[in-house]
């Protein structure tokens, strides 16, 4: 496989002038851009079709699938940006530790991990380990043309809570309980961790990819303080990681109103919200030097469509103070939502003036 060596990634792209990338940059654009977080998967009958019979992981190895299932949204909703399709759990499979996808409930790991023996299985990733899924990105950036293609991971502490819990959890308790208890091997677990997510991260966009998304998706659930003694640090060192390739970086968490300020500070460039917090508000928080992603509440997809807009606009007007918007959802789209009310949703924004 042929990847681009990052002088030539470093050339002008096609996708530089996007709307969606100049808002990451804090750029004037035409009109608000806007991609859904899980845009690709269960709303879509075409999604479902494809994984027919495929488990989810597999499915995440397979670049011939990787390319459609990233492409099906962008053909069917217009959204101004893909992102590829895989799985936060993806790196850590391709190295080796035991874990699946279970239909319902998430990622779930064989054998938890909690004593510093299980560390070494927490190995660095190798292009290699990922042939697969960087041909995928590079054939996406292909076939997408002028639409950007955002590379993802889990952050460090998201990764760690499945790794340490061994599945989902509510109250992270075994999370939280080493991190309190075990300093040390805590700091470890976060570093190899934060050296995987950086090494993948970089990878996808030498394939190609033209903004990367870090998902700290379960930040919220910790204190300030714990956040930033414990986790900040490492969500730090993966987007630094890629602070060279010239990418916007995005950082989204989930109930993170109190630590949006500092997921700005770790070195995002765009920071993701959650529908709690008014956008305006989130703005203020997190200050004039970077753009803001979100932050419609996805059950709001299941009300009338004059309300779904009209919760739109107020979103667009709140999002007007701040360096550059994308519009999404505060967090992904749910299995059950109107596939139509998404493509809708699309053509308001695309229409809407912003006063
Ligand atoms: O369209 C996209 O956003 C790209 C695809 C994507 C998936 N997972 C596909 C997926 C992305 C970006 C993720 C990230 C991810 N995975 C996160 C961070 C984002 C977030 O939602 O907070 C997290 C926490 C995970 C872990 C995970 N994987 C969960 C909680 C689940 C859902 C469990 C369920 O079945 O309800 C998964 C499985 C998963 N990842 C599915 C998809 C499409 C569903 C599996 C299926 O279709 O069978």
């Amino acid at each position: 496989m042929n990847l681009p060596t990052p002088e030539t990634t470093a050339r002008p792209r096609p996708t530089t002038d996007s709307d969606f990338l100049r808002a990451c940059r804090g750029e004037p654009t035409t009109r608000t851009p806007v991609w859904f977080m899980r845009q690709a998967g269960r709303s879509l009958p075409e999604y479902l079709a494809l994984r027919e019979g495929v488990p989810m992981l597999e499915s995440c190895f397979r670049p011939e699938m990787v390319v459609e299932i990233t492409m099906q949204p962008v053909r069917r909703h217009g959204v101004d940006a893909a992102i590829f399709f895989s799985d936060i759990v993806v790196p850590l499979k391709a190295i080796g530790v035991d874990l699946d996808i279970v239909p319902g409930t998430g990622p779930v790991v064989a054998e938890p991990i909690r004593r510093r023996e299980q560390l070494h299985q927490l190995r660095e990733i190798e292009p290699d380990d990922v042939a697969g899924i960087l041909e995928a990105v590079h054939g996406l950036v292909g076939e997408l043309g002028a639409t950007p293609l955002i590379g993802f991971a889990g952050a460090p502490f998201t990764l760690a809570s499945y790794l340490v819990e061994g599945g989902p959890s509510r109250d992270h308790r075994l999370t939280k309980q080493l991190m309190h208890s075990d300093p040390e091997l805590w700091h470890d677990l976060l570093g190899r961790l934060a050296s995987i997510a950086g090494a993948f991260l970089r990878m996808q966009v030498q394939a190609g990819a033209s903004a990367v998304q870090l998902f700290d998706s379960w930040a919220g659930t910790l204190s300030l303080a714990d956040y930033t003694e414990f986790v900040a640090p490492h969500s730090r060192a993966v987007l630094e990681s890629v602070a060279d390739l010239g990418v916007p970086r995005i950082h989204f968490g989930v109930g993170t109103g109190e630590l949006l300020g500092a997921m700005g500070e770790v070195g995002a460039d765009v920071v993701g919200v959650d529908w709690r917090v008014p956008l305006d508000e989130a703005v203020q928080r997190i200050g004039p030097e970077r753009s803001v992603q979100g932050n419609l509440d996805p059950t709001t997809l299941f009300a009338p469509t004059e309300v779904v807009h009209a919760q739109a606009a107020r979103i667009i007007e709140q999002g007007r103070g701040a360096r550059g918007h994308v519009f999404n959802l505060g967090h992904g789209v749910l299995p059950e939502t109107d596939p139509d009310a998404l493509t809708r949703l699309v053509e308001f924004v695309h229409g809407h003036e912003r006063h």
